[in-house]
């Protein structure tokens, strides 16, 4: 099992955009069942709250449910996941802060992953109009689809074949 945590500020717009999309990516590669997926906030505002109604309408455009109720990122999060995944340089370097010394979770910035602008932030949609939102799928259906190809070959590759 490979456990994945996307995080972002306010967990109701970004990670569950990332959450849903990596989720939508696994059942369609038929891998579903062996990854546990979630998503929160490295702030509080949000807390209980469904993802944002535009964010939800975007990804239900594209046949994509966003099942997350925002909940903020805690020490716990360092020893239940394999690969916390931050949106932006800020929330990256907030993790770093939040991460205790035993921590067992990799952190990683999710654009490394994409292809098409490593290392840069996913913008927060928030402020923003209906096409920002679409950015956001956009990039995270990109970056997620680098990121399953990475941790399904880990998983092939490694000594537990079989
Ligand atoms: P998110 O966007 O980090 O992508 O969920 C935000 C949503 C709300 C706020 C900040 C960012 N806020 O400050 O309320």
């Amino acid at each position: 099992m490979t456990r994945v945590l996307f995080v972002c500020l306010g967990n109701i717009c970004r990670s569950p955009a990332a959450e849903g999309v990596f989720l939508h990516l696994l059942s369609e590669a038929g891998v579903r069942d062996r990854f546990v997926v979630d998503s929160a906030g490295t702030g509080a505002w949000h807390i209980g709250e469904r993802a944002d109604d535009r964010m939800r309408a975007a990804a239900d455009r594209r046949g994509i449910d966003l099942p997350s109720v925002a909940r903020q990122v805690t020490t716990v999060d360092f020893e239940r996941f394999d690969h916390i995944v931050a949106m932006d340089r800020s929330n990256l370097s907030t993790l770093r802060r939040l991460a205790p010394p035993d921590a067992r979770a990799t952190l990683r910035l999710l654009r490394e992953l994409d292809p098409e602008a490593p290392g840069e932030d996913v913008p927060d949609p928030y402020y923003g109009g209906p096409e920002d939102f679409d950015n956001v799928l956009d990039i995270v259906t990109r970056a997620g689809r680098a990121l399953l190809e990475e941790l399904t070959a880990a998983a092939t590759d490694g000594p537990q074949r079989g």
